[in-house]
């Protein structure tokens, strides 16, 4: 059995990934691949509920640790229940927002040390956590915001200042200088059509290129 693909999405609050999962669900249905589509934090009953207490708050809302801690958690039982075992059975799994957003939103939005995300990265992902590609969508923070507020009611992150999700902005792109291999940064500021054309474009080819170069058999090696 080859191991799926894991394909994430990732960008701030209004950056416009949302309208573009049709195309990227079609290019990947495209390969005759079975696909799982989840998010974060959430995709279990449980992770869910998680969900829930990270974005509304409500009359307790979690400190920055604890934030951090909830979003692991959800993360764990999502990564055992969902992810793991879709990809072992060699299914592609497409992904709405994972480990990049504690990094940005977590380490880079709330300030807490990326190294206590790495050692949380790695207890609870362990050695096949990396995504085989991130699709980073980037739009200038202002433009971002003004889409949040046209959709309605903001949640508990989004109605941060506009400051502080210039820090989640850098953060995520401190995360692709770190690793320019796995990331595709769409320019997604752009018109809706541009964006569309430049995503299938530079999803074909990278798709192409791991045609013949097929992940490792399941159990095969250290991954
Ligand atoms: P998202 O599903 O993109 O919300 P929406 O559908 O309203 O665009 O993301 C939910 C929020 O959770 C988003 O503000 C980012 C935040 N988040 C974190 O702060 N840390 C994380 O690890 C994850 C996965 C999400």
């Amino acid at each position: 059995m080859i191991r799926g693909r894991l394909i994430t999405l990732e960008g701030g609050d209004g950056a416009g990934k949302t309208s573009q999962l049709g195309l990227i669900r079609s290019l990947i249905r495209a390969r005759g691949v079975s696909l799982l589509e989840t998010r974060e934090p959430g995709g279990t009953p449980l992770s869910e509920a998680i969900r829930e207490w990270v974005l509304s708050g409500g009359a307790d809302p979690p400190d920055p640790v604890a934030e951090l801690l909830l979003v692991f958690a959800a993360r764990r039982q999502h990564w055992v229940r969902r992810i793991e075992p879709a990809l072992e059975s060699g299914t592609w799994v497409l992904c709405d927002r994972f480990v990049d957003s504690t990094y940005a939103y977590q380490g880079s939005g709330r300030g807490l040390p990326w190294g206590w995300i790495e050692t949380l990265e790695h207890w609870v992902l362990g050695p096949h956590g990396r995504p085989d590609l991130t699709l980073y969508f980037d739009t200038p923070v202002d433009q971002a915001l003004a889409r949040v507020r046209e959709r309605g009611h903001l949640n508990r992150i989004e109605r941060e200042a506009p400051d502080w999700h210039e820090h989640v902005r850098a953060g995520y792109r401190a995360r692709l200088e770190e690793d320019p291999d796995r990331f595709i940064r769409v320019d997604a500021g752009l018109a809706r059509e541009q964006v569309q054309a430049a995503l299938e474009d530079a999803l074909v080819r990278r798709f192409d290129t791991w045609q013949g170069n097929a992940p490792a058999p399941v159990g095969s090696g250290p991954g």
